[in-house]
């Protein structure tokens, strides 16, 4: 077990070794159970977090924010827009002058082309942890969670068992692609077999898929890529629909939408969900659009874990503040 993450950031998946995200599954399943039980866990007192958002967040806001008050610290919410970052304030200041207020930097920057590069640039000058909220490229707190939920309903041992990623239809904006391209990173570390399904032009970025598939074959896994939903589905064991953009297809924001407009057909249904394993979990990291991208059917049926898997991003961002502010 490696248990030295202190002072780590924590901006791509990869940032912590398969051992290491061990580590933080244990602490969250622990932290977990400690909360349940009313135990108290102020592991972190007196730490502040900095939460500087450029994006809207529900999830990310409250898993965090919750998470450090539990651990007897506190959180900052800073929005970019009330900053001075529009002013001149650079990635070198926010990350050498928060740096010297907070004990972490939690960032969410998802402007494609932007957002991992100002992670990057922050973290070079920041001398405590920073912890990505989502990016362009990534989302990692997402995926432990994901990995935390998958573990609970299907076992440590998941040798076997097949995931489906898959793109799926939604109108109401063009959606990163930072947790496709997290999931096909993360998945094979821990031995699931990845089917990826979308149209022709979702694609991931080139480089993740050369990675995604240099893990899957390190650690024994399958991973196919298909342009078929439903074949896709058949006899999976995790089944994870999700929309994102046709960024690297184009970045022309009117373009986009139209390529979207094609694919109207890719959505989660029940129809769907039979094709896969009768219990099958239906994941997603919320928020979707009910009805074009996934039916009410399947998100409030007996298959999803939707709920769960939103919880479990507050037991794994403890987890990682306790392991690297501490
Ligand atoms: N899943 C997720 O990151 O949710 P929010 O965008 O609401 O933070």
């Amino acid at each position: 077990m490696q248990t030295f993450l202190h002072g780590r950031d924590l901006i791509c998946d990869l940032d912590f070794s398969r051992e290491e995200v061990e580590t933080v599954l244990d602490v969250a399943f622990d932290l977990k159970r400690k909360r349940a039980l009313n135990e108290p866990h102020a592991l972190l007192r007196d730490k502040v977090l900095a939460m500087l958002f450029f994006f809207s967040s529900t999830r990310t806001r409250g898993s965090f924010e919750a998470g450090i008050s539990q651990l007897g610290g506190h959180a900052g919410f800073i929005e970019s827009r009330t900053t001075q970052i529009s002013h001149g304030d650079t990635a070198k200041e926010i990350g050498e002058i928060l740096g010297r207020y907070y004990d972490g930097l939690a960032i969410r920057h998802v402007e494609w082309g932007k957002g991992n590069k100002y992670l990057n640039e922050a973290a070079k000058y920041s001398r405590v942890p920073v912890l990505n909220m989502q990016c362009d490229d990534y989302h990692p707190f997402q995926i432990l969670a994901d990995l935390m939920t998958i573990v609970e309903k299907k076992g440590r041992d998941l040798r076997r068992k097949k995931m489906v990623v898959s793109w799926a239809y939604a109108a109401s904006y063009q959606k990163p692609m930072s947790i496709p391209q997290s999931l096909v990173l993360q998945m094979p570390r821990f031995g699931l077999d990845l089917v990826l399904a979308h149209p022709p032009e979702f694609k991931l970025k080139p480089q993740i898929m050369e990675q995604a598939q240099e893990l899957a074959r390190k650690y024994g896994t399958g991973f196919e890529v298909t342009d078929d939903m439903d074949a896709a589905m058949k006899d999976a064991d995790v089944i994870y629909p999700k929309s994102w953009g046709a960024m690297n297809t184009t970045e022309d924001e009117k373009v986009g939408a139209e390529i979207i407009k094609k694919y109207e057909s890719w959505i989660m249904d029940e129809r769907r969900l039979a094709l896969a394993k009768p219990d099958a979990i239906y994941m997603h990291p919320l928020p979707a659009d009910r009805n074009i991208e996934v039916t009410d059917a399947v998100i409030d049926g007996p298959n999803s874990v939707v709920y769960d898997e939103a919880e479990n991003r507050l037991h794994v961002q403890k987890a990682v503040m306790a392991l690297t502010m501490s």
